[in-house]
């Protein structure tokens, strides 16, 4: 079977917004090869443990003709290197800034300790300064990414271009027959937006817009108008939601399926094939692409909407002949104590979650690490100016149980993941597991609406320390 809907009401679609701003390419730009993030390269490795050095600096990137864009990334002028670690590694890493500004080091997706190494706002970096964290990889191969997370100018620092991707490997993945030559046959493609004021310089604050900034111009892994060179016949592209409010609505020419391999913290049970997918922002999709109907010297457009986005050039190419299996993964199922009530958070109007706003020194919920629980997440804007808000949890994975009490989203059964889409007037059910300690943010992904306060946080603990105290930040004292 193949799906051919986005599984959303097109109403509630962030271009039915009377903000929304369409994409368009300032003119006169040719088609760049697609940037693909290199390796970032451990400082040290043993069988065991690896060693990695983050730099969060300025730079000056030529994204368009003509002036540099001053932007921000990390060990790299704008966005990042790709950090690959493995599953069962000891992982050590030294967070440098060399910003005029604080900024900290989240790690959105991986299951590490909280609050400090989990990295949001209570884990700055100040300028100059120098911080060593480390953890272990305990979790499926995945595509995760590290993005600042300064509250409440998390908004403001992805903007410039704090994000990179962190890939998760395992010996799962490695037996799956699936391209995995990283920037031949599989390509991490960041989605973002971004607009170009004077000098062809970012401007956030000029841009500002409570209810989420979007870009007017299209940024592929920092590139405006990318083209790929396909040189075999499938393809797996690695697809990261980072813009700060867009929604990406994906589909190629000719309807070409895309088989969905992957979602945020794991492969899917079962792939599932796909002539459309919706990304939102916070979100990853892993999918294959088999061009064998094209010949060389054919071109495949990606597209988001009727915007074009990225174009595939085909060269020649061996036949490849593999099959997926049925079932990439097995996820775990833990049962939830029938005594532990459901967990309820909203997400409200006025940049709201359970009809607060965010606040550093309050924990709103507390929980048992490790233990399966249920969370009704509801989205309570109206059906008629509402939108669709990303929830994400730090520190955690889940499983989609139901979207109103029905099946969830077919590319969403059996597959780990850390943000989903929840539409106006919706409550998803989601089983959530915890498997490390400290305190930990959720939240909407439209950054803004974060940045603003739909944010609460969590305390995990361990019982026999149910009551542990960790140092809050105060937004004041920042
Ligand atoms: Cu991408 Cu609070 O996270
Ligand atoms: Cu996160
Ligand atoms: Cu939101």
């Amino acid at each position: 079977k193949v799906y051919t809907d986005y599984f959303y009401d097109e109403a509630d679609f962030d271009k039915n917004h009377f903000r929304y701003k369409y994409l368009h390419i300032p003119d006169g730009i040719k088609r760049q090869p697609l940037a693909v993030p290199p390796v970032l390269e451990p400082d040290k490795q043993t069988d065991t443990d690896i060693w990695f050095t983050i730099e969060s600096k300025e730079g000056e990137s030529q994204i368009l003709p003509g002036s540099k864009t001053h932007t921000w990334g990390y060990n790299a002028g704008l966005l990042g290197k790709t950090t690959v670690v493995k599953r069962g590694m000891r992982v050590h890493v030294t967070l440098k800034n060399s910003l005029p500004e604080l900024t900290t080091y989240h790690w959105h997706g991986m299951e590490v300790p909280g609050p400090i190494t989990d990295g949001a706002c209570h884990a700055p970096v100040y300028p100059g300064e120098e911080k060593q964290i480390e953890f272990t990889v305990n979790q499926p191969a995945a595509l995760t990414w590290l993005h600042a997370h300064p509250c409440p100018s998390t908004a403001a620092q992805v903007w410039l271009g704090l994000a990179m991707g962190v890939v998760v490997t395992d010996d799962n993945e490695a037996k799956l027959p699936i391209p995995k030559s990283y920037g031949v046959d599989e390509f991490p493609i960041i989605l973002q937006d971004r607009t170009f004021h004077e000098d062809n310089q970012l401007d956030y604050s000029a841009d500002y817009d409570p209810m989420g900034v979007y870009g007017e111009t299209p940024m592929i892994n920092g590139v405006v108008r990318p083209y790929v060179d396909v040189t075999t016949q499938k393809v797996r592209l690695l697809f990261l939601g980072g813009s700060n409010r867009r929604e990406w609505r994906l589909h190629f020419d000719d309807d070409l399926v895309m088989t969905q391999i992957a979602g945020d913290d794991s492969f899917l049970q079962h792939p599932v094939k796909m002539t459309k997918l919706l990304v939102g922002p916070g979100e990853r999709l892993q999918v294959i692409v088999d061009f064998k109907d094209y010949k060389e010297g054919d071109v495949v457009d990606l597209y988001t909407d009727d915007f074009k986005l990225v174009e595939f050039r085909i060269h020649k190419f061996e036949k490849d002949d593999s099959v997926l299996p049925e079932t990439l993964f097995t996820p775990e199922d833990p049962e939830v104590d029938p005594n532990r009530q459901v967990r309820y958070v909203t997400m409200d109007d006025h940049n709201k979650m359970n009809g607060k706003e965010f606040s550093m020194q309050r924990i709103d919920m507390k929980a048992e690490v490790g233990k399966a629980e249920y969370w009704d997440v509801k989205n309570t804007n109206s059906k008629d100016h509402g939108m669709l808000h990303p929830f994400h949890i730090h520190g955690a994975h889940f499983l989609v149980v139901s979207r109103n009490g029905h099946e969830p989203n077919p590319n969403e059964i059996g597959v780990y993941k850390d943000t989903i889409e929840v539409a106006p007037q919706e409550t998803v059910r989601l089983k959530v597991i915890f498997p490390m300690t400290g305190v930990f943010m959720y939240h909407c992904h439209i950054i803004e609406h974060e940045d603003a306060g739909m944010m609460a946080q969590i305390q995990i603990y361990d019982p026999k320390d149910p009551d542990k105290k960790y140092p809050l930040m105060d937004m004041a004292t920042l």
